[in-house]
């Protein structure tokens, strides 16, 4: 069991406030996602966590008790760093068995510890290796391999994969998943990178300039972004946002006036005020190419994008503003091309002045 919970924590560095304040609570078990830019402030909270960063202000948690002035080794906490930083004159064995030796385990403990690391991350081959013998995986294993043999309460994980290439972290984000169903430890993991955050995360906490700006599954994020910020990081290619003002209004719908002219109904229940400045905000997938004739929103093809199995049509507005549209792969659409578009109206969202999102009227709130 190993629930950790966050209240008000607060990072300084002298008077320059990195986090101001953080209130999180994560379940015993979970995979929580901490994503967003570079200087958000995402090993600054992971590494207070750890116990590797003094905390200014607030409370940690682990199961109830305040480990605020614990020592990281008895947090009950392992940490896997980017850089693996193994021991280049030890083997695999001798660096999975390091930190149990100096801590006076039992030979035959660290054995059978080793050992069963060893089988769940298949090193058991290699264990007689050197660090340098190693490909790049192999040795973010081995790192891995490391923080299991502490039986930790807690894994820490701080873009432990950055220093892989794309293949290679295709492949270890699946093999973290799997270490996660077969442990069924309470895991954080920080990254940068929205879509590992997306594939690997029960939880994820969007992180922007120290401030957690929304905490919810990645559906809930995908398909109800709390605001500008959220809503442009989850999603790729990023949501399309286009500057508008509202027509009318009624309970459960208001017409927008896009800067390019166009019209559009969006199913919103907050009843904007008629003259309001909005931004509409729609993903690439929720948009259709259609017949230029008979669509609202029509423009130019700019780009046209061939990935094989999709195509990115970029349509360029009469207001010189950019629609990313993505359909499929036998996509006609040519650079040049006049073309419609359509959206999914159950699809769009409206974001008021200040970049939070309106509520969805009820009927259109997707389950997820
Ligand atoms: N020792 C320090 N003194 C002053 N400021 C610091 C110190 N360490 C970190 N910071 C600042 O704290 C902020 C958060 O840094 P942090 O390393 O947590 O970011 P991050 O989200 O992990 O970024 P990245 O994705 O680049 O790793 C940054 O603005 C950074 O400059
Ligand atoms: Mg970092």
């Amino acid at each position: 069991m190993a629930q950790l919970s966050l209240s008000a924590v607060r990072k300084a560095y002298d008077k320059h406030v990195v986090i101001p304040g953080a209130d999180l609570e994560i379940a015993d078990g979970e995979f929580v996602v901490f994503v967003g830019p570079s200087g958000c402030g995402k090993s600054t909270l992971l590494r207070m966590i750890a116990g590797l960063e003094e905390i200014t202000g607030g409370d940690v948690r682990i199961d109830g008790q305040r480990i605020n002035e614990l020592g990281p080794a008895d947090r009950g906490i392992a940490m896997v760093f980017q850089s693996y930083a193994l021991y280049p004159h030890k083997d695999v064995y001798g660096n999975m068995a390091f930190a149990l030796k100096h801590a006076g385990v039992d030979k035959a403990v660290i054995e059978e510890r080793v050992s069963k690391a060893a089988a769940i991350l298949g090193l058991e081959p290699l264990l007689k290796r050197r660090p340098k013998q190693l490909s790049g995986g192999q040795r973010q294993r081995v790192a891995i391999g490391r923080a299991i043999v502490r039986d930790p309460k807690i894994f820490l994980f701080d873009e432990p994969l950055s220093n892989l290439d794309a293949a290679l972290r295709v492949q270890m984000r699946v093999e973290i998943l799997r270490l996660h169903q077969r442990l069924k430890s309470t895991m954080i993991y920080v990254t940068h990178d929205q879509v590992e955050a997306m594939t690997l995360a029960d939880r994820i906490v969007v992180l922007h300039g120290g401030r957690i700006e929304q905490v919810g599954t990645p559906m809930e994020l995908y398909h109800h972004p709390a605001n500008l910020f959220v809503a442009g990081f989850i999603g790729s290619p990023k949501m399309n946002i286009l500057a508008g003002t509202v027509e009318a209004a009624s309970a459960d719908n208001a017409t927008v006036r896009l800067a390019a002219g166009a019209s559009i109904s969006v199913p919103v229940g907050a009843s904007p005020a008629p003259g309001a400045k909005v931004s509409f905000g729609v993903r690439p997938e929720h948009l259709a190419i259609a017949d230029a004739a008979s669509a609202s929103i029509t423009g130019t093809a700019q780009v046209v994008e061939r990935l094989g199995g999709e195509t990115l049509v970029h349509v360029e507005l009469a207001d010189g503003a950019t629609l990313v549209v993505k359909t499929d792969g036998e996509c006609l659409a040519r650079v040049g091309d006049i073309v419609g578009v359509t959206a999914q109206g159950a699809h769009c969202h409206l974001f008021d002045e200040a970049g939070l999102c309106l509520p969805k009227a009820e009927k259109h709130v997707l389950a997820v």
